[in-house]
This record gives C-alpha cells, sequence and structure tokens, in this order.
C-alpha cells in the first residue's frame, strides 16, 4: 500500500517521451507498441490527455486517452495503458485509472472506451474491477487468432 501512497499522477509533457517510448516499448509486442513519432505525436495532440504516474523519480505507469466529440457527446477512449512490470500488482494501476476516470467525470465524459486483447486476463480483471463491461470481441483484431474485446464505461 505505502508504495501507492508514495506515487505521483501528472500530465505528461514532451520531457516525459522517452520514459514513455521505453516502458511501451517494455510492455507491448512489436507491432503493437507505439513508436517515439506516435507518442511524440499523441504529446502534442489537443484530443490526446497522457497521465503519468511516478514512484521515485522513475515512470511507474502511464496512461493515455482520446477524446472526440460525437452527436451523443464527447467519448473517450483509452488508447494505452501500463505499469512498470516490477511494480506490477500493488495497486499502482488501479489508481491511475481511477484518477484518469475521475478527471473525465469532471470534463463531463460520459463514455469511455477501450480495446484489450482477449488473453489480457490481468487488464481485463482491472477494467472490470473499475465498471467497464464487455461489449463486443474483436476477431483477430490483434492479429491472427487474436482476438479484442470491446470494454466500455458510462461515468455517472
Ligand atoms: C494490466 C496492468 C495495467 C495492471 O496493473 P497493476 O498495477 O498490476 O494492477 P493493480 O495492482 O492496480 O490491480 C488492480 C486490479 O487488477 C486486477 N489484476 C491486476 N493484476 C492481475 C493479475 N495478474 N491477475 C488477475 N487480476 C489482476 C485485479 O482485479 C486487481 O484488483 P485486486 O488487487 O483488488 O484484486 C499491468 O499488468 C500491465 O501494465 N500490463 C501490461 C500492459 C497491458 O497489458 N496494458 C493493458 C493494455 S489494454
Amino acid at each position: 500500500m505505502e508504495l501507492v501512497l508514495d506515487c505521483k499522477i501528472d500530465k505528461a509533457t514532451l520531457q516525459d517521451k522517452s520514459d514513455i517510448v521505453s516502458l511501451e516499448a517494455l510492455c507491448f509486442r512489436a507491432g503493437i507498441a507505439f513508436s517515439k513519432k506516435q507518442i511524440a505525436y499523441l504529446l502534442k495532440s489537443p484530443r490526446a490527455d497522457i497521465y503519468v504516474m511516478r514512484w521515485n523519480e522513475t515512470l511507474a505507469a502511464y496512461a493515455i486517452i482520446l477524446k472526440r466529440k460525437t452527436c451523443r457527446g464527447e467519448v473517450a477512449r483509452l488508447y494505452s495503458f501500463a505499469v512498470k512490470p516490477e511494480l506490477r500488482g500493488q495497486g499502482l494501476g488501479k489508481k491511475l485509472m481511477l484518477e484518469c476516470l475521475e478527471k473525465l467525470r469532471r470534463e463531463n465524459i460520459q463514455t469511455v472506451f477501450l480495446e484489450v486483447e482477449a488473453e489480457n486476463k490481468s487488464a481485463i480483471a482491472l477494467y472490470e474491477s473499475v465498471g467497464f463491461c464487455r461489449v463486443a470481441r474483436l476477431k483477430s483484431y490483434y492479429g491472427e487468432n487474436q482476438d479484442g474485446l470491446k470494454m466500455k464505461l458510462t461515468l455517472t
């Protein structure tokens, strides 16, 4: 529990770019992980919010959220989310997720979507623990025979 209390969450700046790129490459396989160029683009995009969680000056976790206007109001999409491997299982992911959802709620965003690999049990358990529901199975979304799940959360 202490680790969670010592973590600090901030909006990412361009200075966080290389740490985010490194953690993204560590957590996702080639072809799925965002490149340096994509992270740089997202950091500058007005439609993307990136939050970084630091522990002891190191990047412990990050969340990338895209926002777009639709005819039913603004919706958010969790675009990437990861915790440093050696810091997992200690509540950091859940703390970052809850804080991101709170920020979206304060911006009056009512709907959050995400896609996750159907076999990614830890991520699915985390998402369900904060209220996301499964809305569709996405056939071969992550490659041949690698299905995804689309999940949705309605913020109240
Ligand atoms: C998924 C991930 C973000 C979870 O982060 P974490 O900091 O380890 O998660 P937490 O410790 O906050 O756990 C929160 C909840 O998630 C679930 N969970 C986390 N790890 C789990 C595991 N290994 N097995 C089952 N459930 C797990 C549990 O419901 C847990 O709540 P509980 O501790 O009360 O049971 C982390 O494993 C990760 O970065 N994975 C690689 C990147 C990734 O797959 N990102 C998702 C892309 S869609």
